[in-house]
């Protein structure tokens, strides 16, 4: 009763502080969401009724027909009156379906637009077991089947799944809401011979039967389940950091990644220790849809960050940061996106600080102030807001810079404001307080006035930046000394001078790409000429120098000249963030035939989340 009472009178003097707080001048921005906020709208699942809470997997990979089949299996709780447990499915060939080893009738829902179908399996309040027979269809979009041609050692096919934002869905009946953690072993059986890892304790050689088993022990949301399976190996690189790939590659991939073990101790001396056990990552073929992706215990990499001289590493610090932002404390849902994305970029610009030094980050920091002004300008205001409302749309629509660059730089506003230590702390207790559990953003506001904003009392903008569009003038600009230098030498460049004339002997990539990014699209063919020859852009072998550079040349009118380069690099490469800026640049160019048919030959090497997207572009443009 006594602790009853005391924190009853804590709500009060709660309720009376949350009224005075400093942020009631802006109280005009507030969550704009009807419905009940930590809903998820982009899944059946009603786990108030019934949850999964473990899966066992017993799975066959058969390259021929293109399907993975097998059973999955659950432990669940169901809620006292509960009759019905639903998963979310979509494009999958549900066969049987038991609870406690007795045959039900289950029944497949209509179906929806990119969230699929309902499965609602009838469940008494005592049942414990669930097993689904089931086969994946070729066209599930979580999986890219890559003929043999498609590899780098060419002699044998590969498979990989990405799961965020919805696509577990469509190779495995689970309850696939960000919101909802489980465990799950597996057994694989693949050809014998290729290897096969997955997000959990991975095998580090071969098995000449092609079966693997697997283990993950620390609960994880459904997006985190992937499997890869293809020619590649295993190599250390560190007491717990390891990397798969194709033989042929493996050399580089190693040498490139020399730092991961530093990352990883860099990390874990910000923000509490890393509680996956191994880290490791996988480089996959090009056409793997995204850079990278923070499958728990093995990123999935593009090859094209192996650029030779580790020039594109943040990216797999950023990965490496999801194990504590996204992995550990989840967004809830993905109107909290921001949760997830924005904590990350900030933790990668504290772990480049780390590893590489001050001037490093801010080069960081402003290419992504840089990106962010832009997304500003051209996306919808209601697109602009760190807390989202994606109800009725593609999750994916809320994937653009503000989730990554406008919620790391509240962060970067809330560290300048209450001093690096106090922040550090700050989010090294949040972390702790929260591991293995989802955050929805009202959570978070509450947790930061509480452990921050009162106890520093602060007086800071919180719901404008959260709730409210564009960027805050309270929005930090943070300038990098290294620019400064390129942009004089940018100004000899446009002032006429030959490029030979420029100094950039200790420019890095991030150097270049600010170079690049800041040109006109009204240079000369003989400036791009000059460009181009004293520097060698269109034979680069770094892939955002090669991708900066392909769209300066088609917004000038240049790219004719070096279109099969162009053409080139949009078949090699099925990463969607190179994709998407070059089809548009073609498409304002008035050169959407081109397009459309460098679509139509490299179609068959994008994974579905690239070819949906560029199919898209393709056909708003008429
Ligand atoms: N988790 C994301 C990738 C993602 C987001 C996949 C949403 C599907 C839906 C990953 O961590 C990421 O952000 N990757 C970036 C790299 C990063 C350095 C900004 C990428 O792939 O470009
Ligand atoms: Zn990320």
């Amino acid at each position: 009763m006594k602790t009853y009472t005391s924190s009853l009178s804590l709500l009060f003097v709660m309720a009376l502080l949350s009224a005075c707080r400093p942020d009631s001048k802006t109280s005009a921005f507030q969550n704009p969401t009807n419905s009940n906020p930590n809903m998820d709208v982009h899944s059946f699942a009603r786990p108030d009724e019934a949850v999964i809470r473990h899966l066992d997997l017993d799975l066959t990979v058969d390259f021929d027909s293109k399907s993975i089949s097998g059973t999955a299996a659950y432990q669940i709780g169901v809620q006292p009156g509960a009759t019905q447990i639903i998963l979310d499915t979509r494009d999958l060939d549900i066969q049987q379906v038991e609870v406690d080893g007795s045959e039900v009738e289950f029944e497949l829902g209509p179906s929806k637009p990119f969230m699929g179908q309902p499965l609602r399996i009838p469940v008494s309040e005592t049942a414990k077991q669930l097993t689904i027979h089931y086969a994946t269809q070729p066209t599930a979009e979580a999986l890219q089947w890559l003929e043999p041609s498609q590899t780098a050692g060419k002699n044998h096919p590969y498979l990989f799944t990405q799961g965020q934002a919805i696509l577990t869905r469509t190779w495995i009946p689970i309850q696939d809401s960000p919101g909802i953690r489980l465990t799950y072993s597996a057994k694989v059986k693949v050809p014998s011979e290729l290897m096969a890892v997955m997000s959990a304790e991975n095998p580090q050689q071969r098995n000449p039967t092609g079966e693997y088993t697997y283990q993950m022990e620390q609960p994880i949301p459904a997006y985190l389940i992937v499997l890869a399976v293809g020619d590649f190996e295993f190599r250390s690189l560190g007491p717990r950091t390891g990397a798969y790939t194709e033989a042929v590659m493996m050399d580089r991939v190693a040498s490139e990644f020399s730092d991961l073990e530093q990352m990883v101790t860099a990390a874990e001396n910000l923000y509490g220790p890393y509680l996956w056990d191994r880290y490791d990552v996988i480089v996959l073929p090009p056409s793997f849809p995204f850079g990278g992706m923070e499958n728990p215990r093995i990123t999935f990499a593009t090859p094209t960050i192996i650029a030779g001289d580790k020039s594109l590493i943040a990216l797999i610090a950023h990965e490496l940061a999801h194990s504590w932002s996204g992995n550990l404390v989840t967004n809830a849902t993905w109107n909290d996106f921001w949760l997830n994305e924005g904590f990350t970029v900030y933790f990668e610009w504290r772990i480049m600080e780390a590893l590489y030094g001050e001037s490093y980050a801010n080069m960081l920091i402003s290419l992504g102030h840089q990106g962010l002004s832009n997304a500003v300008e051209e996306l919808n205001e209601r697109d602009t807001h760190l807390f989202l409302d994606l109800k009725g749309r593609n999750p994916d629509d809320g994937m653009t810079e503000i989730a990554y660059e406008k919620g790391a730089h509240f962060l970067k506003m809330l560290e300048l404001k209450v001093g690096r230590e106090n922040f550090d702390a700050f989010l090294k207790k949040y972390f702790a307080d929260h591991q293995f559990q989802s955050m929805s953003t009202e959570k978070f506001i509450s947790y930061l006035n509480e452990n921050l904003i009162q106890k520093h009392n602060l007086d800071v903008n919180i719901n404008e930046w959260i709730y409210g569009p564009g960027l805050p003038e309270n929005c930090p600009v943070i300038t990098a000394e290294r620019f400064e230098i390129v942009d004089q030498n940018y100004a000899v460049f446009i002032h006429g001078q030959p490029a030979s004339k420029l100094k950039t002997d200790e420019w890095s990539t991030m150097e270049w790409i600010h170079f690049l990014r800041a040109l006109p699209d009204t240079l000369s063919d003989q400036q791009m000429d000059d460009l181009d020859q004293t520097f060698s852009f269109t034979n680069s072998t770094n892939s955002e120098i090669q991708a900066a550079w392909y769209e300066l040349a088609i917004k000038q009118g240049y790219g004719q000249k070096i279109m099969p380069s162009i053409r080139a690099f949009l078949i090699e490469v099925g990463r969607r963030k190179f994709l998407t800026p070059l089809y548009k640049a073609l498409i304002a160019k008035g050169q959407t035939d081109a397009a459309r048919e460098i679509f139509e030959a490299a179609k068959p090497n994008y994974h579905s989340i690239s070819s949906n997207s560029i199919q898209q572009l393709l056909e708003n443009a008429g």
